[in-house]
C-alpha cells in the first residue's frame, strides 16, 4: 500500500470545478477519469455488472470518464481479462457500463486500441505470434492465463493486414456506438500498436508506413479518419505520449515526431488531444519534483482543447489549467482508490491510499471496495 493521501482546503475558485467543452461534451468539472485497464471482464473479454458498478460509483454529474483500453481486434490482445470491442456480446456487454454512467449524469468515451507486439502466443488466436510495425526484440512483460511472462516475440504486419487493422478501428468506433459510448479516444501513447508505428526505436520499415515521420504517422491518422467517419471529430479524441518510454518504445527525435502528428490533427477538429507528461512511465513517477512539459510544448501546435495526465494532484492540476496548457486534467491512481475523487479533491478531503497488488485482474476486491468519503455525499457538492 503507497501513501497517497492529501488534504487540504476546500478549492474555492478553482478552475478545476468550473465547467468547460471538449468538443461535444458539456463538462460541470474538469476532473476527468483516465482510461485504466482493470482486467475484470467474464470469459472472452464481455464487460459485465462488476465493471457496471465500478463506473458508476467513479460517474458524476457532468463528469467525464475514459474507458479502460478496449481491444479492436481478436489479435489485439496483451491482457488477460481486458474488454473487446469487436463482438455482439461485448456491445451488449457495455451497454450495461454506458447506461450506468449515463444515469449518474456522467459522460463516457470508449479507449480503443490494439496491443500490437506486447502481447503472448497465449493470448493470440491459434497462439500465433504477436504482431507490430517490425521485428523488434524486447524483454516487457504481459499478463496471460498463467500470470506475468515474458512478452513473444513478434512478427511484423504486411501491408493488407494493416489496412484491416484500420478497418478494424472503425469497426470499434461503430460498435462504440452501438454499445451507447458518447464518443470514442484513440490509445496512441504507452508502447501499444499505435505508438509502435510513430516512433522508430519500434518502426523500422521501410514502406508508406515507416521511415519518415509523415510515414511513421500514417496509421494513426488513417485510424481516426475512420473514427471520425464514425462520429465526427467533435466526439472523437487521442491519447499521445510524447517521450514516453514505457514498452520498450523509444524515438531519435520526439519533439519533431510528436509536434506533426499534433499538427495533422489540426484538421479533425477533434474534442480533445489527450498528452501523458513523461515525468511518469506507465504509473510511476520517474522521480519527485518533475513538472509537466509536453502539454505546453503541444499546446503551441494543437488547436483544440487539451486533456492532460500523469502525476497531478489537486494543487499541480490547477495550476495547469491556471497557466492554459490544460483544459481539463485526467486522473488514475487516485481514481482507482477514490470513487467519489472529484468531489474530494473539491472539499479538499483525505484520499484513501491504492493498493498495486489489485490494479490488474481479481475481482471486487481494490475494485469497486474502496470507501466513498463518511457522510461527504449529502453535501451541496456531491451533487455537482
Ligand atoms: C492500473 C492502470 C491501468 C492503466 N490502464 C491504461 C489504459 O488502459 N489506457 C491508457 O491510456 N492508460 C492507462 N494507464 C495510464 C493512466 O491512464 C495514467 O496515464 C497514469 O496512471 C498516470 O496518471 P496518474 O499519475 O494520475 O495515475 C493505466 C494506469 C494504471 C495505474
Amino acid at each position: 500500500m503507497e501513501t497517497t493521501a492529501i488534504a487540504g482546503k476546500e478549492a474555492k475558485g478553482y478552475k478545476l470545478f468550473t465547467p468547460v467543452k471538449l468538443g461535444a461534451l458539456s463538462l460541470s468539472h474538469r476532473v476527468v477519469m483516465a482510461p485504466l485497464t482493470r482486467m475484470r471482464t467474464t470469459k472472452d473479454n464481455i464487460p459485465n455488472d462488476l465493471m457496471a458498478e465500478y463506473y458508476s460509483q467513479r460517474a458524476t454529474p457532468g463528469g467525464y470518464i475514459i474507458s479502460e483500453a478496449t481491444v479492436v481486434s481478436r489479435n489485439g490482445h496483451g491482457y488477460y481479462g481486458e474488454p473487446g470491442i469487436y463482438t455482439d456480446q461485448h456491445v451488449e456487454g457495455w451497454k450495461k457500463i454506458t447506461k450506468a454512467v449515463h444515469d449518474k449524469g456522467g459522460k463516457i468515451f470508449l479507449q480503443l486500441w490494439h496491443n500490437g507486439r506486447q502481447s503472448h502466443f497465449d493470448l493470440q488466436p491459434d497462439g500465433g505470434a504477436p504482431v507490430g510495425p517490425s521485428v523488434v526484440p524486447h524483454d516487457d512483460m504481459v499478463f496471460t492465463p498463467k500470470g506475468w511472462v515474458k512478452a513473444s516475440p513478434n512478427r511484423a504486419l504486411n501491408i493488407d493486414e494493416i489496412r484491416v487493422l484500420v478497418d478494424d478501428f472503425r469497426r470499434g468506433a461503430e460498435n462504440a456506438r452501438a454499445a451507447g459510448f458518447d464518443g470514442v479516444e484513440l490509445h496512441g501513447a504507452n508502447g501499444y500498436l499505435v505508438d509502435q508505428f510513430l516512433q522508430d526505436g519500434t518502426n523500422k520499415r521501410t514502406d508508406e508506413y515507416g521511415g519518415s515521420i509523415g510515414n511513421r504517422v500514417r496509421f494513426l491518422l488513417e485510424i481516426v479518419e475512420g473514427m471520425v467517419a464514425v462520429w465526427g471529430g467533435d466526439r472523437c479524441a487521442v491519447r499521445l505520449g510524447p517521450s514516453g518510454t514505457f514498452g520498450s518504445i523509444s524515438d531519435s527525435n520526439p519533439a519533431a515526431l510528436f509536434g506533426y502528428a499534433a499538427e495533422q490533427l489540426n484538421r479533425f477538429g477533434l474534442a480533445y488531444l489527450h498528452v501523458i507528461e513523461p515525468r511518469i512511465v506507465g504509473s510511476y513517477l520517474k522521480e519527485e519534483g518533475l513538472q509537466p512539459v509536453a502539454s505546453a510544448q503541444l499546446r503551441k501546435i494543437f488547436k483544440g482543447a487539451i486533456i492532460s495526465a500523469g502525476g497531478f494532484n489537486r494543487e499541480d492540476a490547477e495550476a495547469i489549467l491556471q497557466r492554459g496548457d490544460a483544459d481539463a486534467v485526467a486522473f488514475g491512481r487516485f481514481f482507482i482508490s477514490n470513487p467519489d475523487l472529484p468531489l474530494r479533491l473539491q472539499l479538499g478531503l483525505p484520499l484513501n491510499d491504492y493498493d498495486r497488488n489489485t490494479f490488474y485482474g481479481g475481482d471486487e476486491h481494490g475494485y469497486t471496495d474502496y470507501p466513498f468519503y463518511k457522510g461527504a455525499v449529502t453535501s451541496q457538492a456531491a451533487a455537482r
